[in-house]
């Protein structure tokens, strides 16, 4: 069969997935990646802790390696991500808010201008909503209100007027409280000429639990005017894997791209990792995992096959 990164291409969409700069280090799962990723996203490189670890000191090394890699895969590049709570230094949390807003602008200034050019598409801010659908209680919104999040997206546009802007989170991937608070930003953003271009949603999910409003989701943000994409597709069960739940996440990963291609502007399916043993998930919820669609020896799981046959 051929690689997703070309069946996905065929259907006008994007398959990508994220790779560290260590992961460059693991030839074959590189060359894994190369076949079948058209998108890289990088898993840290890019985020503030990596990139302005001291104020005003910035260093793209690790970065430049994700590009590199990909550049030499022929990969386009996914940036994330500009404005986060998390990853984030010390020396910034602790700003007062007139220099955490100026340290704002110059992070976006700098970390899109190094990239102008090489990374397609920005999360500007990730993640900056709670549960119940009102903004998280982070110190981004502490200091500097409500306005931050458009703030942000300002200066990206102005930053690299040629890269799609995102907003990114998780659970937001079905209708509720969470993804009815993002909407509703979006629908000012779009009333009030915020630049924003697309909407993330993250989908770190659980075998079993594909929320059934998906493709409604997506679309009911597209018809707001925005591209959306998935981001961080994962769908992790309790471990040791057998043959049922590897047949449910089958078939839970065949629901993810049937959903994106029933909506004309979900422009891509992007997985965190591409195999169980470069995923994120074991280290942070103990005792799940097989969350990817390739198995721990880079062979291709019932996932993997129902990806291919839904693309
Ligand atoms: C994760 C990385 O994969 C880990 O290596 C790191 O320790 C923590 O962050 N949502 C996001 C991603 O937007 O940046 C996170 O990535 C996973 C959850």
């Amino acid at each position: 069969a051929s690689p997703l990164r070309d069946l996905a291409a065929a259907k006008g969409r994007y398959f990508g997935n994220a790779m560290t700069a260590g992961d460059f280090n693991d030839s074959a799962y590189r060359a894994l990646s190369a076949r079948e990723a058209g998108v890289v996203t990088p898993g840290n490189e890019m985020k503030w802790d990596a990139t302005e670890p001291s104020r005003g000191s910035f260093t793209f090394t690790r970065g430049d390696q994700v590009v590199a890699g990909a550049v030499a895969a022929n990969q386009k590049v996914r940036g994330h991500t500009l404005v986060w709570h998390s990853q984030t230094p010390a020396w910034a949390q602790n700003l007062s808010a007139g220099d955490l807003r100026s340290a704002m602008v110059n992070h976006i200034n700098t970390v899109m201008g190094h990239y102008k050019g090489k990374v397609f598409a920005w999360d500007v801010v990730n993640e900056a909503f709670a549960e119940n659908g009102t903004r998280r209680q982070s110190f981004w919104q502490q200091k500097l209100g409500d306005g931050f999040i458009a703030e942000a997206f300002r200066a990206a546009r102005a930053a690299d007027p040629g890269a799609k802007l995102y907003y990114n989170d998780y659970n937001t991937d079905g209708i509720g409280a969470k993804s009815d608070g993002v909407y509703n930003m979006v629908k000012a953003f779009k009333q009030q000429g915020v630049p924003i271009d697309g909407v993330g949603f993250q989908a770190h999910l659980i075998v079993g639990q594909v929320p059934s409003s998906l493709r409604q989701n997506l679309q009911r943000f597209a018809d707001l005017g925005v591209d959306v994409a998935i981001t961080e597709l994962d769908i992790r069960m309790k471990t040791p894997s057998d043959s049922a739940k590897l047949a449910q996440q089958a078939r839970d990963y065949g629901q993810v791209v049937d959903a994106c291609l029933a909506v004309a502007r979900c422009v891509g399916i992007t997985t965190w990792g591409l195999s169980d043993n470069h995923s994120w998930i074991p280290g942070v919820f103990p005792g799940e995992g097989a969350a990817l669609p390739f198995d721990g020896n880079l062979q291709p799981k019932p996932a993997y096959n129902a990806m291919s046959t839904a693309f």
